[in-house]
């Protein structure tokens, strides 16, 4: 009896596999809802690189926009980052003014500065040594004297180490002509 019983399960069970999943179950039912749950992945997947790219791009424009401010000057500065040169020059601003007749705090006021005669600008004490230098401050200069303001004007009294990074030095250089009335030569 258990055998036989055993064997009419079996049959009676492919049977019902067979007769009403066969065809229809497995390939019919199974692979759409695969294919849609992929489907719904590559969605999630698009959708944040899609959020990724737009933060990109929308951080991009904020800084094509902070760099309009720029665009009336030479390259590099005229690509700079017009944001990142008010953060750099926070560290000049403890000794230095930009705006035309500012005062002189530790260092002399340097609006107006590109195109001037080193240690020129009037009632400020200079060190001998930039009273004395003999060159007209351009962007270049600036990035020179910024770079190791020790070594390119031995004896000068400017107590800063200066601005290492090169994308710092052209950012505060174009941050600096842009608020003093930089004009080419
Ligand atoms: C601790 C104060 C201090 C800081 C910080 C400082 N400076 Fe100066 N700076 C001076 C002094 C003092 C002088 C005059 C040096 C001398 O007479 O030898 C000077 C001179 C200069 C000059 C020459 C001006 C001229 O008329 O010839 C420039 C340009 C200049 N600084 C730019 C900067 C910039 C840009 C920064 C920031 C990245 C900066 N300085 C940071 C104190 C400072």
């Amino acid at each position: 009896m258990k055998p036989a019983t055993t064997m009419a399960a079996l049959m009676l069970g492919l049977a019902v596999m067979t007769g009403c999943g066969g065809a229809d179950e497995p390939a019919g039912d199974t692979s759409p809802e695969e294919i849609r749950a992929s489907e719904e992945n590559a969605d999630q997947v698009d959708g944040e690189n899609g959020s990724a790219a737009s933060q990109a791009s929308s951080e991009e424009g904020a800084t094509e926009e902070g760099s309009s401010q720029f665009s009336e000057l030479p390259a590099p500065y005229t690509s700079a980052d017009y944001a990142a040169g008010k953060r750099v020059f926070k560290q000049c601003s403890t000794c230095h003014t930009l705006d035309e007749g500012g005062p002189a705090v530790m260092g002399p006021n340097l609006y107006g500065v590109f195109g001037r005669e080193a240690g020129a600008r009037e009632g400020f004490g200079y060190s001998k040594a930039l009273q004395e230098a003999d060159f007209t401050w351009t962007p270049d200069k600036l990035d020179e004297w910024l770079t190791n303001p020790r070594k390119f004007l031995p004896g000068n009294r400017m107590s800063f180490s200066g601005v290492r990074r090169p994308d710092d030095r052209t950012a505060v250089i174009a941050y600096i002509m842009a608020e003093t009335g930089y004009e080419p030569s």
